[in-house]
């Protein structure tokens, strides 16, 4: 049997458990061209909130009653696609389900070794160390001695780019809400300071790690925060558009920087970029990933939450802010 996690109905604001069913199906049978996955681990993604809306987000429209959807990594249970066998492990578009009958042509088949399949959603991962390392390294163009701030830096892409940021030799100020998140900063991923957003003086906490002036900005919030960060750019600083949560339960009115004119002013430039553009680099992104996790410059802090009916609120977490690193469901 399958269970999946389906959508009732579409939420408004913050999605809640009542969006969402809990559906128990019997597995189809295979046709031909098709495999059939069991789920080890679901990437919980911040673009999956964009597709619930009532209008299809850039990442397309989930319909109701159909699995939500998620990328993941499974191993192949019966196959009748030739480029796969049981027991192969796979990334792709798998869903919120225990067990997902795609074509087999859909997934990337994950090399054996000793990395865990679940690499390739967190260090590895396209929407996570894939997507910081464009932002950062090809978009961001840091290098030494920037002055580099994250938002949401205590997250999944942010963690990585913190990361990625000091192995260029830069100066890393964090965005996190709350002193647990801030430490979490500064004593596991080796920031040199970090900004507690929810704080009253969280503007001033920024003017004081970067007297000089913030060189890039990798922004995955926007809204308030990509504002406050505008006001302190240097001279010439690069503002990388990796996302923007703050926005995403309210696409029908996203709020746009108030403090625009400050690229102009300092000779600033704001770049945005999905990471599948950047396909044809993965490769070499990869292999430098490897080699920096294997000298210990990069870890990957995991919060793992278990069973599928409980999709959900994992979901719920990435706007409430109950998770440090890679957010991921175990079925
Ligand atoms: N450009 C691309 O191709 C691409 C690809 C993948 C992901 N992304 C983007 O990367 C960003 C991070 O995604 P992720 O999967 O790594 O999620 P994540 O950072 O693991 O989780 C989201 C974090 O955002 C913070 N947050 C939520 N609502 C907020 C608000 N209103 N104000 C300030 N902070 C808020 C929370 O941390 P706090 O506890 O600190 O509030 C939460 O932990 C997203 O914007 C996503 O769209 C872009």
């Amino acid at each position: 049997m399958n269970r999946k996690v389906v959508l009732a109905s579409r939420p408004d604001g913050v999605p809640t458990a009542a969006n969402f069913r809990l559906v128990q199906a019997p597995v189809p049978e295979l046709a031909d061209g098709a495999v059939l996955i069991a789920t080890d681990y679901l990437s919980i993604d911040a673009f999956i909130r964009t597709t619930l809306d009532d209008r299809p987000g850039f990442h397309g429209q989930a319909e109701l009653e159909a699995p939500v959807m998620a990328l993941g990594v499974g191993r192949v249970v019966a196959s009748r696609f030739p480029g796969l066998a049981e027991g192969d492990s796979v990334f792709g578009p798998i869903g919120a389900q225990t067990h997902a009958v795609m074509p087999g042509g859909m997934y990337r088949k994950l090399p054996a070794g000793d990395l865990p399949p679940k690499t390739w959603l967190g260090l590895l991962g396209m929407t996570t160390g894939l997507t910081a390392y464009v932002g950062m390294l090809t978009v961001g163009e840091v290098v030494s001695g920037d002055t580099v701030v994250v938002s949401a830096a205590a997250g999944a892409v942010g963690s990585v780019a913190c990361q990625l940021a000091k192995i260029a030799g830069a100066r890393v100020i964090g965005i996190a809400g709350g002193s647990a998140k801030c430490d979490f900063l500064v004593n596991t991923l080796g920031c040199d300071g970090a900004v507690d957003y929810k704080a009253d003086d969280a503007g001033a906490q920024l003017a004081a790690h970067a007297p000089n002036g913030v060189n890039v900005f990798f922004d995955n919030v926007g809204g308030e925060i990509l504002d406050a960060v505008l006001l302190q750019l240097a001279p010439g600083a690069r503002v990388v558009l990796c996302g923007a949560i703050s926005q995403y339960n309210r696409m029908g009115e996203v709020r746009g920087p108030v403090n625009y004119l400050k690229i102009a002013e300092r000779n600033a430039s704001m770049r945005g970029f999905t990471v599948d553009r950047y396909a044809g680099d993965f490769a070499r992104m990869e292999a430098d990933i490897v080699r920096w996790s294997g000298e210990a410059k990069l870890t990957m802090p995991e919060h793992v939450v278990t069973g599928i009916e409980n999709f959900p609120t994992a979901l719920g977490m990435l706007f409430n802010g109950g998770h440090r690193g890679k957010l991921l469901v175990a079925p």
